[in-house]
C-alpha cells in the first residue's frame, strides 16, 4: 500500500521527566497514514514513554499529541483506544488461565458475540494459531503469546497500531511471521508504529523512520537516509 500523505499522529514538543531523569525531551513528529514507521534508538532512549505519553498510560509534562484531529494529550487510555488507537507491550500481556480464543474475544468489546467469534476465527486462522484456539495461553511459547496479543488488538477496527519490541525474545521464524502477518493487516488499512532493536529488520520492513538519543528525536528519514546519518550510526555504535 502507499503511503499517505496525511499524519494520522502528530505529536510536537513532547516533554517527560521522572524525578531527575528526562525521559523525552521536546520530542516532535509525524506519522503518515498507512505507513509502517519504525522507532528506533538506544536502550533507554524514551522509546517506550512515548508510546506511554501516545497512549495515555503517563501524562505528558509538556506538548500536545494529535490522533487525527482530536488532540489526545491527557486522555485516558480508555478513550484513546476506543478511537482505535491500539498498542501492544514490551511485556506481553495475555490472560494465562484464558484460552487462545477466549483471549481474542476479550479484546471485542462492544461488538455482537457471534461476528466477534467470526473476526477472532479469522485472525488466529491469519496468525496460523488456529489449531490452538482452545489451548490456555500458559502453554503457549513466548513467540505464540505475541501472535495472540497482535491477534487480540485487531479484534476492534484499528486506525493505528504501536508495537513495542513485537520482535524481542522471538526466534527467526516466528518474527517473519510476524512480519507477514503486520503486513497483511496493513494491506486491510490500518498505520503501524513500531519500536524495535534490530535495526536491520526496521530497515527492512519500515518506510520511515524516527531515531531517538536521550529523548530527543536524532533524525527521521528513509531507510537509506537513516542508514547513512552519521549521528545515529555513532549513537548506535559509537560508544560501543
Ligand atoms: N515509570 C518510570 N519511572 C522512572 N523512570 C522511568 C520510568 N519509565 C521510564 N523511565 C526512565 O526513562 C528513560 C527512558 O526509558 P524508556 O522510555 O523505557 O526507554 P526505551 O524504551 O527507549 O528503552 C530511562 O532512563 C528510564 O529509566
Ligand atoms: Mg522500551
Amino acid at each position: 500500500m502507499s503511503e499517505g500523505s496525511e499524519p494520522v499522529l502528530r505529536t510536537d514538543g513532547l516533554l517527560k521527566r521522572f524525578g531527575g531523569v528526562t525521559a523525552v525531551d521536546g520530542c516532535g513528529f509525524e506519522v503518515m497514514r498507512d505507513s509502517m514507521t519504525g522507532l528506533i534508538g538506544p536502550n533507554g532512549s524514551g522509546k517506550t514513554t512515548t508510546f506511554d505519553l501516545i497512549t495515555g498510560f503517563q501524562r505528558p509534562d509538556k506538548g500536545t499529541i494529535y490522533f487525527e484531529d482530536n488532540r489526545i494529550d491527557g486522555d485516558r487510555p480508555y478513550r484513546i483506544a476506543r478511537n482505535g488507537l491500539g498498542r501492544t507491550f514490551q511485556i506481553t500481556r495475555v490472560f494465562p488461565q484464558m484460552t487462545v480464543l477466549e483471549n481474542l474475544l476479550v479484546g471485542a468489546t462492544g461488538t455482537e458475540l457471534r461476528s466477534a467469534a467470526a473476526r477472532a476465527l479469522h485472525l488466529l486462522d491469519l496468525v496460523g494459531l488456529s489449531d490452538l484456539r482452545d489451548e490456555f495461553c500458559s502453554r503457549l511459547s513466548f513467540g505464540q503469546q505475541k501472535l495472540v496479543e497482535m491477534a487480540r488488538i485487531h479484534m476492534r477496527p484499528q486506525k493505528l497500531v504501536l508495537l513495542d519490541e513485537p520482535f524481542a525474545g522471538v526466534n527467526p521464524t516466528l518474527t517473519e511471521k510476524l512480519v507477514a502477518y503486520i503486513e497483511k493487516l496493513r494491506g486491510e488499512g490500518t498505520t503501524y508504529l513500531i519500536i524495535d532493536h534490530e535495526m536491520k529488520l526496521i530497515m527492512r520492513i519500515c518506510d520511515r523512520i524516527l531515531v531517538l538519543d536521550q529523548g530527543k528525536l536524532l533524525t527521521e528519514g528513509s531507510p537509506e537516509e537513516v542508514q547513512t546519518n552519521s549521528q545515529v550510526l555513532s549513537s548506535y555504535f559509537g560508544d560501543k
